[in-house]
């Protein structure tokens, strides 16, 4: 069965760009509700804890880069499908290729800084959510 928690990360370019707000509020429209959020700026150790899983690919240290390049903003977000329901709010990771409306599509300026990351399974979502979480803070009422 589907869950309906998942993680999201308003990327620096983004916060940095003051959209956090439109973009939360967009979300919002779309149905999802905020469990939990935060604003920090990632060492770069954690940045690259965070996307390890690209480690081997060739945009990897633009990446780490990146998301190591000014404060950003993660969240809890609650919806039923959420990872699903989330991953089609925020579209391509292209912003040329993301359709109408989708978050990319609106705020992203390329496919390297896109505005936006989410989650792309429950299980990633589980993980993800305690990298950036405590235990007590993801007690939702
Ligand atoms: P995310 O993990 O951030 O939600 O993005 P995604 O699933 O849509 O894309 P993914 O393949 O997981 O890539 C992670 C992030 O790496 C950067 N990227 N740059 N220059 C490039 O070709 C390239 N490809 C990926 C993007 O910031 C992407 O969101
Ligand atoms: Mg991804």
């Amino acid at each position: 069965m589907a869950g309906n928690t998942t993680l999201t990360i308003v990327k620096p370019d983004a916060f940095g760009a003051d959209k956090a707000g439109k973009i939360i509020a967009l979300l919002e429209e779309k149905g999802f509700k905020v469990k939990a959020a935060r604003v920090m700026h990632l060492t770069q150790k954690q940045a690259g804890e965070f996307y390890a899983v690209h480690s081997a690919r060739p945009f990897y240290g633009e990446l780490v880069e990146f998301m190591t390049s000014g404060p950003c903003m993660p969240l809890v977000l609650e919806k039923d499908n959420a990872v699903l329901a989330l991953r089609d709010a925020i579209g391509a990771t292209d912003p040329a290729e993301a359709a109408e409306g989708t978050v990319r599509k609106l705020y992203a300026e390329s496919k390297g800084r896109n505005a936006i990351h989410a989650s792309d399974s429950d299980e990633n979502a589980a993980r993800e959510s305690r990298f950036f979480f405590s235990e007590t803070e993801l007690l939702f009422g």
